[in-house]
């Protein structure tokens, strides 16, 4: 699915444009998920596990989000630069349809400048519009304080624990906590 373009204020007074992903933003959305997986432990991959990621790939993907009916992605620009992403996507069989799935990377350059608050607006809009939907999930590793305020903030609760999700290059052991967010008065 395709939304319309949104222009928002940043908390530091510029404007910050989002909107769906077109062709020509494949490079950049690649260099900013290469650039914060070195930026952050947070995120699934390290910076080289990119690297079978093409732009003729992340075109073909771009495409098929846009035409698809149970899935969305929405870029972050500020000044012309992108500031990072986030998606939304739910299943269409029958026994899940009901559950939507989302995600979020911002470059550090970016964060704390009200941009996931504002992105987390609009993926929430967007589950309200499908009928079908009863709740919104996630996932983040301990100690990502950040990311469970912003989340905390939105509604979400923790819902479950996953021990030693995360193994790091150092080996440490990272726990992950699954957090829902059900849409009101859907669920009787
Ligand atoms: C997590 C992330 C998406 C948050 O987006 P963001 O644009 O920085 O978030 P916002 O600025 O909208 O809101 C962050 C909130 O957390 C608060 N916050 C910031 N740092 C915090 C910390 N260390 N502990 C607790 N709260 C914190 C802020 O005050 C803000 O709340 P407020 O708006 O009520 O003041 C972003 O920082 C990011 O992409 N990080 C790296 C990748 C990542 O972790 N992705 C999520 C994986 S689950």
């Amino acid at each position: 699915m395709q939304i319309e373009d949104i222009t928002f204020t940043l908390k530091d007074g510029r404007s910050a444009l989002i909107r769906s992903p077109r062709e020509d933003d494949a490079q950049a959305v690649l260099e900013a998920l290469r650039k914060v997986s070195g930026e952050t432990d947070f995120l699934t991959r390290y910076p080289e596990e990119w690297e079978g990621f093409t732009v003729e790939r992340e075109k073909a993907l771009f495409e098929q989000i846009n035409r698809s009916d149970n899935e969305t992605m929405l870029l972050c620009l500020v000044e012309g630069r992108l500031a990072g992403n986030c998606q939304i996507s739910w299943s269409s069989k029958r026994k899940m349809k009901h559950r939507a799935s989302v995600g979020i990377f911002l470059c550090r350059e970016y964060w704390n400048l009200g941009i996931g608050t504002r992105l987390f607006q609009e993926l929430i809009r967007i589950a309200e519009a499908n009928p079908e939907l009863l709740q919104i999930e996630l996932e983040f590793i301990e100690g990502n304080s950040r990311a469970r305020a912003l989340y905390e903030k939105m509604g979400f609760r923790i819902t479950a624990m996953r021990p030693n999700a995360f193994r790091l290059k150092d080996g440490s052991l990272h726990n992950e906590y699954t957090m829902i967010r059900e849409i009101k008065d859907r669920i009787r």
